[in-house]
């Protein structure tokens, strides 16, 4: 299995180290093919917005949160000084692997239902395919919301939650101008079935968990079910939660007066769910998916209520979604502190994102997970942090850095 995953690297490394590599002289250089020499202007940092998106594996009864990740990109031209550009350049994305989603999810199914929109087969909520054209920003390109799923198109049974993305950059007269391949995170591994299989809770047993889940809600809530949202929610599947729990993942403000969705769970099942990385598995993915491969959990132990807090703290956030751990509660020096209250709206060096040196939340390099190196070997010939200065600088700058 572990030597699947090397030589499946290796392979995306050879096929898609797109120079970029300038002064590094690593073994990866000869295997360059075409469209780049070491002398590239542009170089392509790209990254999704979060450490992994979770969506339902099935829509039939309920929705947590619906397929939609999220790309971001800077392009630099290479120089003295370098330059972070956005003009007079495109910039696209596609999954070579993972070209189509209908079928590997019934999301197209409850569309109407849940989101009270018809949308084309294997389009998201924001109008984003799985491949085409990301929209330029005022200091980057976005592509919000792609509806990608975890399966690969010759392989619908496997989980792969690391999916690659390939994306380039072209200018306006359609040249290539740089690549990179970068891991959209994607897992639906909510184990819910941990707890609400048959007969597990009040001796419900509808045949699935999902139908188990509502019909304890059911139960328990049916009486307090605000005005105008009184069926119960067997009666009316399929169920978004954010229709009556506010959501600032999904922008749903819910019903004034009861807890918003990440308040709810947290809460009700806080003496339920050790305060360990491993109770947080039991809904976010998870066991096998393993979305927690940072540095600081592999080298230095740490665990997600480490940054957190627990259960019980995590339910009393006043703004989930918004109000997060930052890395200079931690990280005190000044030379490290956020621009912005979220890590991944911060920015430093010459303006560039922090995610396009460190890489997203629960990825922060080196990560444990062999895709998620793939772009940095291909920028600098070496996985880890984004911490070669020529790979954006044309002469090594004698001063200065990242956090100089
Ligand atoms: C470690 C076990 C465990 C896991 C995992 C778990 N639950 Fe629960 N859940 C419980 C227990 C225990 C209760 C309380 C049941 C009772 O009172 O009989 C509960 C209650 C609930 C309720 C009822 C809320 C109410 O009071 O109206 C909902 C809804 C719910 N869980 C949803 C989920 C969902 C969705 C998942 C997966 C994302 C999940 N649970 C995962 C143990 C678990
Ligand atoms: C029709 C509105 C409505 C929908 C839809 C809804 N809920 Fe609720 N939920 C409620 C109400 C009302 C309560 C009781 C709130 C209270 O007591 O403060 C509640 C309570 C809960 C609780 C217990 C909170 C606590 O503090 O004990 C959980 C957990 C929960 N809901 C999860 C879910 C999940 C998961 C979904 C989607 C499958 C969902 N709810 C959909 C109305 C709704
Ligand atoms: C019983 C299921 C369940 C367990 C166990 C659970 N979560 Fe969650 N968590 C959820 C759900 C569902 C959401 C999504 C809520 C939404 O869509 O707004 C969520 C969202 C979050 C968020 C983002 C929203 C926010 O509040 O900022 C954080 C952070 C989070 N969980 C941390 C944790 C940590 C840390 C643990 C372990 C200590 C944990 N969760 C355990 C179900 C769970
Ligand atoms: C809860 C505290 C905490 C938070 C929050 C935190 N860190 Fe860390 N981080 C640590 C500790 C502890 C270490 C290991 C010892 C050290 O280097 O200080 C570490 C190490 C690191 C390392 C170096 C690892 C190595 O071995 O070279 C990097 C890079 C890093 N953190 C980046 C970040 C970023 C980026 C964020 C925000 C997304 C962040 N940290 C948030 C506590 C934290
Ligand atoms: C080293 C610190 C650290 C650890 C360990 C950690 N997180 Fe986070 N987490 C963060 C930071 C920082 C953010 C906010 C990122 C931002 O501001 O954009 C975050 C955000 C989140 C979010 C919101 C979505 C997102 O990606 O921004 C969820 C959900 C979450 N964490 C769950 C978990 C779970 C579950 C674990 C354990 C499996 C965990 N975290 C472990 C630091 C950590
Ligand atoms: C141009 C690339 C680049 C950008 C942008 C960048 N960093 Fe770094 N960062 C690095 C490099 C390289 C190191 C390791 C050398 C050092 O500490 O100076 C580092 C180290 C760190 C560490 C130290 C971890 C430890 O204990 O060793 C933290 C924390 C950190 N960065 C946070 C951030 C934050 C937060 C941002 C955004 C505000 C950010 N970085 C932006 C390249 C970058
Ligand atoms: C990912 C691209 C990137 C990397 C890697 C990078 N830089 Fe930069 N650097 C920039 C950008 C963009 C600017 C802003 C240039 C401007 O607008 O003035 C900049 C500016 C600077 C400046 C001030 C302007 C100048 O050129 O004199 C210094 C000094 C500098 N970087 C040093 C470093 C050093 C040292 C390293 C390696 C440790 C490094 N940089 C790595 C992109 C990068």
């Amino acid at each position: 299995m572990m030597k699947t995953v090397i030589l499946l690297t290796l392979l995306l490394i050879a096929q898609t180290a797109s120079a970029n590599i300038a002064g590094t002289g690593k073994i990866y250089l000869p295997l360059i093919a075409n469209n780049t020499t070491a002398s590239a202007s542009y170089v392509l940092l790209g990254w999704n917005d979060l450490g992994m998106h979770c969506y339902n594996r099935d829509f039939k009864d309920l929705a947590v949160l619906p397929p939609y990740n999220t790309l971001w990109v800077q392009v630099v031209r290479r120089g003295d000084p370098p330059q972070i550009v956005t003009q007079g350049i495109n910039v696209s994305y596609s999954f070579p692997a993972n070209t189509f989603s209908v079928g590997k999810s019934n999301f197209w199914d409850y569309d109407q239902l849940l989101f009270g929109v018809d949308l084309a087969p294997n389009v998201g909520l924001t109008g984003k395919g799985l491949a085409g054209d990301m929209d330029r920003k005022s200091d980057h390109f976005l592509a919000e919301g792609i509806p990608l799923t975890e399966y690969d198109d010759s392989d619908w049974n496997n989980r792969q939650p690391f999916q690659l993305a390939e994306i380039v950059a072209r200018d306006s007269n359609g040249v290539e101008l740089a690549r990179n391949t970068v891991v959209a995170p994607v897992s639906t591994e909510m184990r819910c079935d941990k707890c609400h299989a048959d007969g597990m809770r009040d001796g419900i047993a509808t045949g699935r968990v999902e139908t188990n889940i509502l019909t304890l809600h059911d139960r328990e809530e049916s009486g307090d079910y605000p005005a105008g949202h009184t069926t119960p929610l067997m009666q009316r599947r399929p169920v978004l939660c954010a229709e009556c729990h506010s959501s600032n993942a999904l922008g749903k403000p819910g019903v004034t007066g009861l807890p918003s969705l990440s308040n709810a769970m947290h809460t009700r099942h806080a003496e339920v769910i050790p305060n360990t990385t491993d109770g947080c598995y039991s809904c976010h993915p998870g066991p096998s998916t393993q979305c927690l491969r940072d540095v600081m959990s592999q080298q230095h132990g740490m665990q997600c209520v480490d940054c957190h807090g627990s259960m019980q703290q995590v339910a009393q956030s006043t703004n989930p979604w918004l109000k997060e751990p930052r890395c200079d509660n931690c990280h005190k020096d000044a030379k490290y502190a956020q621009n912005n209250a979220l890590y991944r709206f911060s920015t430093g060096h010459g303006g560039l994102y922090c995610e396009s040196c460190h890489d997203s939340t629960h990825a922060i390099a080196p990560s444990s997970q062999p895709r998620d190196a793939v772009k940095f070997i291909n920028l600098q010939g070496h996985s880890g942090t984004l911490d070669t200065c020529t790979v954006c600088h044309l002469t090594h700058p004698t001063s200065g850095g990242p956090h100089q």
